[in-house]
């Protein structure tokens, strides 16, 4: 706030509930940068209501909600905040993969409700973490950092990613394998791929159908990489053993939600970079990529360099 306040006249919305779009049209109509939350779509019709618009800085790593195309037509530079959150959602991954394993938010709430009688050898059983199979979907910066985890754990590591990771394969010994190898030979998936229309419901019913019984599905990127309605069907008809996830589809997510009546489930409301050091991390970069930006400087992270020069960029 500070760095934006110094540098410019700044608006902002301070309430804890997302900006009302025809409140941001109105609001940005005559700005030339914007701030914005994963909550905000920063599409042709925004860009377009925002004549002035010369830099949009997303305060996420992710940028499903920007149309980045849109903004370079326009010449309209667009940041993101990557690798200050890499270890920090790393960590929440993790700790789902712990967690649903060993079912702890169920066995929290069983001595919550005064469950807990005596210690019985067959009771409460999880799966173990450590020497199982980890399937990681998606090997970027999130991916490996999750590998890395993995390894202290013993765990079996394969990878699909639409390029291979040289140094995955060198430095942590990650296996590279075939999507359906991946679906058909992982205990637990690990899902870190970007948003996008190819990966848009790329975990439905046909790869549910190719998972081990066992198999405990977790998601940290984002939720309509998963398809809903399938997974909650995987889960009913015991095709999959569970499922950890961080982003869901819609998000929030209701209480009523039928996945949330499921024992095996845990959902967590979007809490990747959760933490204060990473969430103040972000908001500096995404502060210095708006000021950078407008002042013609190097961006921290930006989308579309190629932006620069063209239209209201030009100068
Ligand atoms: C959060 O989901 C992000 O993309 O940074
Ligand atoms: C369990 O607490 C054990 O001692 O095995």
């Amino acid at each position: 706030m500070q760095r934006l306040q110094d540098a410019t006249e700044l608006k902002f919305w301070a309430e804890d509930r997302p900006v009302p779009r025809e409140v941001l049209l109105k609001e940005a109509a005559d700005c030339v940068g914007v701030l914005s939350m994963l909550t905000e779509r920063i599409d042709a019709e925004f860009l377009d209501a925002c004549p002035q618009l010369r830099v949009v800085s997303n305060h996420a790593v992710g940028f499903d909600n920007v149309d980045v195309a849109a903004c370079t037509e326009r010449g309209i530079l667009a940041g993101n905040t990557p690798d200050v959150l890499t270890e920090t959602t790393a960590d929440l991954a993790f700790t789902l993969i712990l967690a649903t394993a060993r079912r702890v938010h169920e066995m929290v709430d069983y001595v919550k409700q005064d469950k807990w009688r005596t210690w019985g050898p067959l009771d409460n059983l999880g799966v173990d973490v450590h020497h199982a199979t980890l399937g990681i979907m998606g090997m970027g910066r999130i991916g490996y950092a999750v590998a890395k985890r993995a390894k202290g754990f013993d765990m079996e590591l394969i990878y699909h990613d639409s390029t291979r990771s040289v140094i995955a394969e060198e430095k942590l010994g990650v296996k590279f394998v075939s999507r359906e190898e991946l679906l058909n030979h992982s205990d637990f998936i690990t899902l870190h791929v970007p948003l996008t229309p190819e990966t848009r419901h790329s975990v439905g019913k046909a790869e549910f159908e190719q998972m081990k019984a066992s198999a405990i599905l977790i998601n940290t990127s984002r939720g309509p990489v998963v398809d809903q309605a399938a997974l909650l069907e995987a889960l009913k008809s015991g095709q999959i053993r569970g499922a950890g996830l961080d982003v869901t589809d819609p998000e929030p997510m209701r209480a009523d939600n039928p996945l949330l009546a499921l024992p095996q489930v845990t959902i967590l409301p979007h809490i990747g970079s959760a933490t204060l050091n990473t969430r103040t991390k972000m908001a500096d970069v995404a502060a210095r990529n708006l000021v950078n930006g407008l002042l013609g400087e190097e961006m921290v992270s930006c989308l579309n360099p190629q932006a620069r020069g063209i239209g209201r960029n030009k100068s």
